[in-house]
């Protein structure tokens, strides 16, 4: 049962069996393509051809494939996604009413912007818990979403992100048995993007749906072995399945998916079925072993699980994630980055003021570790000072939503001179990463507190992400 592949054995298939192709991709099985490795990906890349099914018509190998899906997440109903998670984010937004009020962390994926604006719906954020170590947001708190609850009886969805970037689950358990004591008909949404292997081992993390969670996505290109854009949406309730959410999906979803990407899902899935457990095992033992050695390197130290008790809310770490903090050196996470980049040839994930994150993979071999630690411990040798320079993280104001992110989105918008910009509302997002909490969206004033943490963001050494004039001389209003 586990080792039934339908996508990928109908598509193995019609390969060996068809000899030429009158149908879509234009490029004819291949023959249009002039390199090989693509030409050869391109022989998987078909279309809805008699035996490979539809996947907007729930039958036969698609069918098969999405309740294979279901089972191995532990849903009662799941969709395959080929645009990644973002498009199941959408779809969880546009399940819902237009105006209807929201809770959303402050600190989530653009996806959740998007989604915002696609179905109309009122966000109220729930503020992120930041980190003054490390500088990034790590998680919200229960308290806080019960505290907005009862301060908003009219919130009829919650949405929530975890684990985040970093790997930091929050305590979905506690949340959503916290959010059933209210007694109010409330659904929980996850973005459980970066933890789609979590279900296949139990000493990893809490997977969402069992937490609780009403509807989750996962992003699995992320940390299984399906190509980008690979990703799935999994919903707990028949009826919001039906009703509500395959008609958004249905609305979203292309008509002509990418076969490498469904097959590369479904093959996925079998592994993770059969052999998931004993893979994440060995990685968990990995991690285990090299976060400790990683922390006896002078100067370094690795973020564990037991150091969460710093953030209400954050209860616990994906092992493959290791956030390395570079304060105990004479360099930043930047300069970390491009050493490892430049002279080791090794790249990771993303990098801030004082940290590094490298994603490792149940793929990931004990050379592989070792590799990393070695440059880790060689580098933080040869440059083993502490600047004695700690990056000032300033909180972000509070927003102020005037208008929701659809009217913002569909309002004419001018440029002002950064001068001028007090009291007007937003068109722009304005997100500096680190912490990866916008302090603007569109459709928020910007208020006397905003307005002077623009004015500090411009002299920080930190990546803006949304303005169109990154230098912030000049931002983009709502024109009223
Ligand atoms: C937390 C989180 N959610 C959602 C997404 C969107 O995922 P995708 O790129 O698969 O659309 C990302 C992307 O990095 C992410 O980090």
């Amino acid at each position: 049962m586990h080792r039934r592949t339908p996508i990928y054995t109908a598509l193995c298939k019609y390969v060996r069996e068809m000899g030429l192709r009158l149908h879509m991709p234009g490029h004819a099985g291949g023959k249009g393509i002039g390199d090989m490795a693509l030409q050869q990906l391109a022989q998987l890349d078909v279309t809805e051809v008699p035996g490979l099914g539809d996947l907007h018509i729930l039958e036969g190998i698609m069918e098969e494939a999405r309740v294979l899906l279901a089972q191995a997440y532990g849903a009662e109903q799941s969709l395959f996604l080929v645009n990644g998670a973002s498009s199941g984010i959408h779809t969880m937004f546009m399940s819902l009413p237009p105006g209807q009020r929201v809770l959303v962390p402050r600190n989530a994926h653009r996806s959740f912007y998007a989604g915002m604006i696609l179905s109309g719906v009122e966000p109220l954020y729930i503020p992120g818990r930041i980190s003054t170590e490390y500088g990034w947001c790590m998680s919200v708190s229960s308290h806080d979403i019960i505290n907005l609850l009862n301060a908003h009886p009219d919130v009829r969805s919650i949405f929530l992100t975890s684990p985040n970037y970093l790997g930091v689950s929050c305590d979905l358990k506690e949340i959503c048995a916290r959010v059933r004591d209210l007694n109010r008909p409330i659904s929980v949404f996850v973005d459980e993007a970066h933890g789609g292997h979590f279900p296949f081992h139990p000493a990893y993390p809490t997977p969402a749906l069992r937490a609780g969670a009403d509807a989750v996505v996962n992003g699995l290109h992320k940390t299984l072995p399906v190509l980008n854009q690979g990703a799935c949406l999994h919903v707990q309730d028949e009826d919001y399945f039906y009703r509500r959410i395959l008609p958004a999906w249905s609305l979203l979803t292309t008509s002509s998916p990418s076969y490498p990407i469904l097959a590369s899902i479904d093959l996925a899935r079998s592994l993770m079925m059969l052999e998931g457990e004993y893979l994440l095992e060995k990685a968990l033992d990995l991690s285990r072993f090299y976060k400790g050695k990683i922390n006896t390197i002078k100067g370094l130290s690795v973020l564990t699980e037991e150091q969460l008790i710093n953030w209400p809310g954050a209860v616990e770490l994906d092992p493959l994630k290791l956030l390395i903090n570079t304060g105990g050196i004479s360099l930043s996470g930047l300069q970390m980055a491009s050493i490892l980049r430049d002279k080791y040839s090794i790249q990771v994930e993303m990098y801030g003021a004082n940290q590094v994150l490298a994603m490792m993979s149940m793929f990931h071999q004990a050379q592989d570790w070792e590799l990393f630690y070695r440059a880790l411990k060689d580098i933080a040798w040869q440059y083993p000072a502490a600047k004695g320079v700690r990056q000032e993280i300033k909180p972000v104001p509070e927003p102020q939503v005037v208008v929701t992110p659809r009217e913002a989105y569909f309002s004419k918008n001018i440029e002002v001179r950064l001068s001028d910009c007090l009291g007007k509302i937003s068109a722009e997002m304005i997100a500096p990463y680190p912490p990866g909490i916008p302090c603007l969206l569109p459709g928020e004033l910007i208020s006397q507190d905003i307005y002077e943490y623009l004015l500090y963001l411009k002299k920080q050494p930190v990546s803006l992400h949304g303005p169109e004039d990154r230098s912030l001389r000049k931002i983009r209003i709502i024109e009223k």
